[in-house]
């Protein structure tokens, strides 16, 4: 960095696409990751002591302790990420850092992602692949690897949000019944309702319909349930052992959202002992650790948390937090502001 450079500095904990690292390169003094290796807590406490906008994604866990010290610089974190459990806000809040992130623009990639989860885990994509690799496919047969067919299936939305209703949009496509439950339902219906039946008209198949269910009804009555909440307190362990005993044999989880909201160890028996047919994870409870017992598992699609990983998806993401760090230079209202 130049001394004379009297710009405000901005760490990116990790690597970007070429376009979003040149691009705050223009506006400030950039501190970079180039070995894009995890950051420990210890440097994130200490990069809260040395930049001035701290631009950090979900492999960067930022508790209280990285907030501890006296001595703090940072007065922004703009995440790239919708998701922003791995933040103390209260921390954050105390140390009197704002925290923005970026919606809208990994939606539409995140919710194709789960519709290939989706059909990798009916059509069996995964087993399928792996044994024409191992040499043992010996040709078609008419009852050979036979998955379920997604139209007239039931999805379960479970978050209602952004992402789950761009999901909605697409399952209706694939001629699938859709039921939803969020936690903001009550603003959110009139909206879901209204796009449902543009979808219908547009399509002539079964619309979304948006009774309001409980969590346990829509376990129970879904053939494939998919989850889109956020990560909280409330929401840990949302799917635990008595709640995917709700799921039918034949059922289907996905995850798309975030590892926290299963306990995966009862997923992994539930699995095993074919208590539910398949499970499609794009995210884990521990990443970039994964149960040992789901490894082992063929009816399980494991995929490496890659949701919102396009190049066009990540760019938008590094140039939304972008936006917010020059929101904040010029002193104006923060557009993703978290707090
Ligand atoms: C998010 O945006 O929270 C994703 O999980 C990370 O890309």
């Amino acid at each position: 960095m130049n001394n004379t450079d009297q710009r405000p500095v901005a760490y990116l904990t990790r690597r970007y696409p070429a376009v979003v690292e040149a691009a705050f390169a223009e506006h400030f003094r950039v501190a970079l990751n180039p070995d894009d290796t995890p950051r420990s807590a210890d440097d994130l406490a200490r990069a809260l002591q040395e930049c001035d906008v701290l631009v950090p994604t979900v492999s960067d866990v930022l508790n209280a302790h990285a907030f501890a010290a006296n001595t703090l610089r940072t007065k922004l974190i703009a995440n790239v990420g919708v998701g922003f459990n791995h933040v103390d806000l209260l921390a954050a809040q105390r140390a009197g850092i704002a925290v923005t992130n970026t919606p809208d623009v990994l939606t539409d990639d995140t919710a194709d992602l789960t519709i290939a989860l989706i059909l990798m885990t009916a059509r069996r994509l995964g087993e399928g692949e792996r044994l024409v690799r191992a040499g043992t496919w010996r040709g078609l047969a008419p009852t050979f690897h036979l998955g379920r067919s997604l139209r007239g299936l039931t999805l379960g939305i479970v978050g209602y949000g952004r992402i789950g209703q761009a999901v909605a949009q697409r399952a209706v496509a694939f001629g699938m019944r859709v039921q939803w439950i969020g936690r903001t339902m009550a603003q959110t219906e009139a909206q879901a309702m209204a796009q449902a039946r543009a979808h219908a008209t547009e399509q002539s198949s079964p619309a979304a319909t948006g009774a309001a269910l409980s969590l346990e009804a829509l376990l129970s009555s879904s053939d494939i349930v998919s989850l889109h909440a956020p990560a909280t307190p409330h929401t840990h362990h949302l799917i635990n052992a008595s709640r995917i005993a709700l799921i039918k044999r034949s059922g289907i989880l996905i995850n798309t959202a975030r590892g926290s909201l299963v306990d995966e160890a009862a997923l992994a028996s539930a699995l095993s002992s074919g208590q539910i047919a398949a499970a499609g994870l794009d995210v884990y409870e521990h990443e970039p650790q994964i149960h040992p017992a789901l490894l082992a598992l063929e009816n399980v699609v494991l995929l490496p948390h890659l949701g919102s990983a396009t190049l066009e998806t990540r760019t938008a993401m590094g140039l939304r937090a972008l936006e917010n760090a020059l929101l904040w230079v010029a002193g104006q209202p923060l557009r993703d502001r978290v707090i």
